[in-house]
């Protein structure tokens, strides 16, 4: 059969999602779901849907949740996109932001789906390395069209240092997207440059704060400009009018997600500070889950040792970071019983 497949989607290698087991008996720790429901809330706003609603298409920008979010960060509503998770937010940024003969940059390690948009898009890579620590150094005279910058990173969990931030978005020639998918849980975020530069736009997602991974809901904040190039290109209808009704809900209700923060920061801590002294080299978390180093057994064995436990911890297959672990930070009891069977792990 002729190669119907376009050159650069045959040699694509697609996003390697986090494993979703089957069975509800395991632990999961491996996709930074929140480990808490959303707010009650959200049932009543189910029950009392009329479904005779979905008859019609949804409203096309989502106007009640981009309002809700305008007034929250006191911006106008032409700053606010709305996204169909913010994975979709941020395959559209290659599209708006990026000429053909354009290049994304990233750094590496991030998050392994930046490269895999700038390989759909089908436009040049520039990833930049992180050093040991996992901070930067910009190579000189670096230009892209666009960025992707998270922050907190992944999978480091780490903060980059903000007077850095700042400078590279000043000197930066394209747009410089933050990805602030874990910033609720983190010491700062930058939303204040949005009022400093105009090639700023911040990505959130509804998927790990408000444990909303489930209606696929994510948001953009930016110059007017940018927003508008956004909503130029996106599907009429992106978000569905379920999930634009209970996005609504769950932001209107916002201090639920707050004390959800702060719980799982308590148990962050514990983690962190446990496996320290289960003598793993463990990085300062400001996300919802904790990057560790195990500096006696090979992590990939630990990995699968615990997976045959029924405790799925993430591991990347990838010669940067083989040697690390990204493990969500759960419940209190979940994180106590990985905690149990690791200890016996490292004793056998
Ligand atoms: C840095 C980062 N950005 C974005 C996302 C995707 O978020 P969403 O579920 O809104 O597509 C993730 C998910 O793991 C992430 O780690």
């Amino acid at each position: 059969m002729k190669n119907l497949i376009k050159e650069s989607v045959s040699s694509l290698e697609g996003y390697t999602p986090g494993e979703q087991p089957g069975s509800k008996n395991v632990i999961k720790l491996n996709t930074n779901e929140n480990p808490y429901p959303p707010v009650p809330a959200l049932s009543d706003g189910l029950s009392n849907f009329d479904i005779s609603e979905l008859r019609k298409y949804p409203n096309p920008v989502s106007s009640k949740l981009r309002n809700e979010i305008a007034d929250y960060y006191n911006l106008e509503v032409d700053n606010v996109f709305i996204g169909n998770g913010s994975d979709e937010i941020l395959a559209l940024c290659t599209r708006a932001f990026v000429e053909d003969n354009g290049s994304v940059g990233y750094f590496e390690p991030s998050y392994s789906l930046y490269p895999v948009l700038t390989a759909i898009r089908d436009v040049e890579q520039r990833p930049v390395s992180l050093n040991e620590n996992f901070t930067w150094v910009m190579p000189e005279n670096f230009e892209a069209s666009l960025f992707y910058l998270a922050n907190p990173n992944a999978p480091t969990g780490m903060c980059f240092d903000k007077n850095q931030i700042i400078e590279f978005c000043g000197s930066f020639p394209g747009v410089v997207l933050i990805d602030e998918a874990y910033a609720d849980f983190a010491s700062y975020n930058c939303i204040d440059l949005l009022s400093k530069f105009d090639n700023v736009v911040i990505c959130r997602t509804f998927s790990k704060s408000f444990s909303l991974a489930g209606i696929r809901l994510g948001y953009m904040l930016g110059n007017e400009k940018l927003i508008s190039a956004m909503i130029a290109i996106k599907d009429s209808y992106n978000v569905n009018a379920l999930t634009q009704e209970l996005g609504y809900l769950a932001f209107k209700n916002i201090d639920y997600m707050k004390a959800n923060v702060e719980k799982i920061k308590a148990t962050r801590a514990v983690l962190s500070q446990e496996l320290s002294q289960l003598g793993f080299e463990v990085c300062k978390s400001e996300t919802n889950f904790v990057w560790t180093k195990s500096l006696k057994v090979p992590a990939k064995k630990l990995y699968e040792q615990l997976k045959a436990k029924g405790i799925f911890v993430r591991y990347f297959n990838d010669d940067l970071i083989k040697d690390y672990l990204r493990i969500t930070v759960g419940t209190p009891e979940e994180i106590q019983r990985f905690l149990e069977e690791l200890r016996v792990l490292l004793k056998t």
